[in-house]
């Protein structure tokens, strides 16, 4: 099975590129499921059901969040109603929405699970615990975690924690494409980060005017995404069995 996952889609600049680059990548490289993170996909942030809704009508077949999943109220509904939109396994008990997906995808189960950090994130229960209980109860033979964390050494240790248990950990949030793509020796994909699908010339889909004056000046500054061209960032990967026997990082940019 060739999975696609497509990172962090940031604004309307990175919805759009995903909608448009979609139908091609699925067809290029085969792809029979497809999973993207949509966690910025709103101008500040977040996700709402239109969104989220174009994205699964466009190609998507689940969408991962992360620590913006309740930026807009309208998650609430979205995660409760839709089982195609996932948020962090993480959250408190009680949190709206559920952290896993499960389906059937050519007659093979297959599992999407969402999950947090907690290193220079909001706090959080613990994501290596909470992996541990979601795979005692989980039946499917394709196990795909989106890792949203900052710490690089939080991610890796994380792929390490699941190596062997689950078909690949793929990193989201820090929007750089890290360049570490490989199958651990148990057979699971790994990348510290899928990258990011949005503004190209920007710092992680930021406005860069708007981040070099909060370095420079060093006082708060409202944050908003930049124009422009588009890129788009993610992984290919291609799992027999419940192992990852490929993963290719894939960046499509664009300067216009
Ligand atoms: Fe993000
Ligand atoms: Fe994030």
């Amino acid at each position: 099975m060739n999975i696609l996952f497509i990172g962090d889609i940031v604004g309307d600049s990175g919805t759009e590129k995903a909608l448009e680059l979609i139908p091609q990548l699925r067809e290029t490289y085969d792809i029979q499921f497809c999973v993207a993170n949509g966690e910025n996909c709103c101008s500040n942030n977040g996700i709402t059901r239109n969104k989220a809704e174009r994205l699964l009508d466009g190609g998507v077949d689940v969408i991962t969040l992360g620590n913006h999943t309740f930026r807009q109220k309208e998650a609430h509904s979205l995660l409760h109603n839709n089982r195609r939109v996932i948020r962090p396994i993480n959250y408190p008990k009680g949190t709206s929405g559920s952290g896993v997906y499960t389906g059937v995808v050519d007659g093979v189960k297959v599992a999407v699970v969402n999950a947090m950090g907690r290193i220079y994130m909001d706090y959080m229960d613990c994501p290596f615990v909470g992996m541990d209980a979601v795979l005692s109860k989980l039946d499917a033979e394709v196990i795909l975690v989106d890792f949203h964390a900052e710490a690089t050494s939080e991610k890796v240790s994380m792929g390490w924690y699941l190596d062997g248990r689950v078909s690949a950990v793929i990193g989201t949030h820090t929007h750089v494409q890290t360049a570490d793509a490989r199958i651990l020796p148990k057979g699971t994909g790994y990348i510290t980060d899928a990258g990011m699908t949005g503004p190209y010339n920007s710092c992680l889909g930021v406005d860069k005017e708007i981040t070099i004056e909060r370095f420079v000046k060093c006082i708060p500054v409202r944050f908003a995404f930049a124009d422009g061209p588009a890129q788009l960032n993610g992984v290919v990967l291609t799992v027999e069995q419940g192992k990852t026997t490929r993963i290719q990082p894939i960046c499509v940019t664009s300067q216009r």
